[in-house]
C-alpha cells in the first residue's frame, strides 16, 4: 500500500491535527497547502478552521487546489467555493490564494506549481471508483508526461461531472506530505483495492510521505 494507514474515528479532527503539525514542522517560513473537493474535504476544512484558527499563522499560508471542476467560482460544484466557504472565509486570512482557472488553461497553473517548488501538504480524497483529485480510472490524465504537473482531464465514464483541471501524479509528488481522508462504508471497496495493491488511480500517488486517515467504516479488512 502506498503510504501509512491510520484508522481513526474522527477523520476531520485528525486531518486538522496533521496539518497543524505540518505547519509547525515546516522547513521554510511560508507554508503551502493544496485543497481537495468533496464532502469529506468540506468537513475537514470546517474542522481545520476551528482547530487551526489560533494554531496556524494563516498570514503565512499559501493556498492552492489539487483539482477543480471547470465551473464558475460561485457554482455550488466549485472546489474553490468549497475551500472559501469551509475554510478561508472562516480563518479570515491567507498569504496568497491560487484558485485553478480552467479558462486560463493548464499551462498557467503548471507555471504556478513549478514556481512553488514543493507543497507542504496536498490533501486528497478517494472516490468510490478509486479516483483521487480528478485523476479518474481510464482518463488521459493518468498517463501525462512526467514533466506535466497540471492537466485538463475528464472522467470517461461520465460518473463524475464537468471537465476538470487537476494536479498530475508528478504534481502531487511534489508534496512533502500527502494526506488522504476517507470516510464511510461507500469507500470501503475502493479502500480495500488500494490496500490490496490494485492499480486504482489513488494507489499510484507517491510523495515524500503519504498518510491515509480512514474511519472504521471505510477501513480495509
Ligand atoms: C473532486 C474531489 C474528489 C473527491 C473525491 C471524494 O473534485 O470531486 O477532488 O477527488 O476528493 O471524489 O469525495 P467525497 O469526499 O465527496 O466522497
Amino acid at each position: 500500500m502506498n503510504g501509512e494507514l491510520v484508522v481513526v474515528d474522527d477523520v476531520p479532527g485528525e486531518f486538522a491535527e496533521r496539518v497543524i503539525e505540518s505547519f509547525h514542522g515546516r522547513p521554510e517560513e511560508g507554508f503551502s497547502i493544496a485543497l481537495s473537493g468533496g464532502g469529506t474535504a468540506r468537513r475537514c476544512y470546517e474542522r481545520l478552521a476551528v482547530d487551526g484558527a489560533q494554531q496556524l499563522d494563516w498570514w503565512l499560508v499559501d493556498v492552492y487546489w489539487g483539482d477543480e471542476r471547470c465551473v464558475p467560482p460561485d457554482s455550488p460544484d466549485s472546489n474553490e467555493r468549497l475551500g472559501r466557504e469551509a475554510l478561508l472565509e472562516r480563518v479570515g486570512a491567507a498569504n496568497a490564494v491560487y484558485p485553478m482557472r480552467c479558462d486560463e488553461g493548464a499551462d498557467a497553473y503548471q507555471l504556478r506549481v513549478s514556481e512553488v517548488g514543493r507543497f507542504d501538504v496536498v490533501h486528497l480524497g478517494l472516490g468510490a471508483d478509486g479516483h483521487t483529485a480528478s485523476l479518474f480510472p481510464g482518463s488521459d490524465g493518468l498517463d501525462a508526461d512526467p514533466g506535466r504537473l497540471v492537466v485538463l482531464n475528464v472522467d470517461p465514464s461520465g460518473a463524475n461531472p464537468h471537465d476538470r483541471m487537476t494536479l498530475t501524479f508528478s504534481g502531487i509528488s511534489r508534496a512533502r506530505l500527502v494526506v488522504f481522508t476517507v470516510m464511510g462504508s461507500d469507500k470501503q471497496e475502493a479502500m480495500q483495492r488500494v490496500a490490496d495493491g490494485e492499480d486504482v488511480p489513488a494507489a499510484r500517488v507517491r510523495a515524500d510521505r503519504v498518510v491515509w486517515l480512514v474511519d472504521g467504516e471505510a477501513a480495509p479488512r
